[in-house]
């Protein structure tokens, strides 16, 4: 099988190549070789390489700047994911692409009046420019007929880039206090762990012995979105949290751990307004798969063990 990846400089994407190995040819780029604002570029790529599979990890992914340069977040997001699953239809190969959390406005509650969890049926009302162009990306794929797999997933952080865990470790060697938003709720989802993931569902899903390049029919039986997010739920002030206790017992703390003190969202004004609620319930997703999903303490730990920072 012959595996196309896209942005290989991602914290997916460059884990995704690890994770890959042994699955078939795997043909990873990067912005210099296939730029998703030029479509003509990305059409030529996906006629060249002639993939099997396009898995789609490369996205305008600055959620604030997304609100001042909208035209060119939904040309990455929105236009470019569409042209890539119009190609692979034509060439019967099948996709898999990241989207996101984001697409939801984060009311969700039950009847209770806590918040809930969504999942793949409900109905998507993005809030920001990001969330925007990233739904349009999802109804770009499925509008295309290509055989699809749209995994949502969320904080997405790795020792690798830029995120959160590699903010909340410098500013925790630099300070003693740091004030983190602690009324937006969510899964905390180490990059690591999503490559994992997927490369299990294409072991388990997408792979037949007796025909390895089939991958396009193999899909449609399962396609659809997927919610693809570690289990269980925090905020970002207990995941900074959670981040310190860790990294003060493994060595990527250099002094004593700073106090977070918890504050609101309203207390930390940014350009692109962000969901309440971005849980995501994984059943669908559990469903299809032979192991557990790793709980986001559990990641959290195997990430910070596995890698130096
Ligand atoms: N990060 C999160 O918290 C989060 C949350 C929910 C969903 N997601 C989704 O998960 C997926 C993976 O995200 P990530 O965290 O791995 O993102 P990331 O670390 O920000 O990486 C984005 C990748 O996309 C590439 N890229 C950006 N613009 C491009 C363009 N015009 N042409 C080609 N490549 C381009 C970047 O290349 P350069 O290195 O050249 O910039 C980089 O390789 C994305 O679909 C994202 O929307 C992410």
């Amino acid at each position: 099988m012959r595996i196309l990846v896209t942005g290989k400089t991602g914290q997916v994407g460059y884990e995704l190549e690890r994770s890959l190995q042994g699955l078939g040819e795997i043909i990873a780029v990067d912005r210099s070789q296939m730029d998703l604002s030029n479509l003509d570029q990305v059409r030529d790529v996906i006629r060249t390489v002639k993939p099997n599979l396009i898995i789609n990890p490369a996205a305008y992914t600055a959620v604030d700047k997304a609100e001042s340069e909208p035209e060119l977040a939904m040309l990455v997001n929105g236009i470019a994911p569409g042209v890539m699953a119009e190609e692979a239809r034509k060439i019967g190969a099948a996709m898999i692409h990241y989207s996101t959390d984001y697409v939801f406005d984060g009311t969700k509650r039950d009847s209770q009046g806590a918040f809930e969890p969504y999942t793949e049926d409900d109905v998507p009302n993005p809030i920001n420019v990001y969330g925007k162009t990233k739904l349009a990306g999802e109804q770009a794929i499925i509008a295309s007929g290509c055989a699809h797999l749209i995994l949502r997933t969320s904080w997405v952080y790795s020792t690798y880039g830029k995120n959160f865990l590699l903010t909340m470790l410098r500013l925790g060697n630099e300070r003693d206090e740091l004030k983190v938003v602690d009324d937006q709720w969510g899964s905390p989802t180490w990059s690591g762990w999503i490559a994992d993931t997927t490369a299990q569902l294409i072991k388990e899903q997408l792979i037949t012995s007796s025909n390895h390049d089939d991958a396009a029919s193999r899909l449609s039986a399962i396609a659809g979105v997927y919610n693809l997010v570690n289990s269980g739920y925090t905020t970002w002030c207990r995941f900074a949290r959670q981040i310190f206790i860790e990294a003060a017992t493994d060595g990527h703390l250099k002094k004593n751990a700073p106090t977070v003190l918890s504050i609101g969202t309203s207390d930390y004004p940014v350009p692109a307004p962000r969901p309440a609620n971005s849980q995501l319930n994984t059943a669908k997703l559990e469903a299809l798969l032979s192991a557990p999903v790793n709980s986001w303490e559990r990641s959290l730990h195997e990430c910070l063990k596995r890698d130096n920072v």
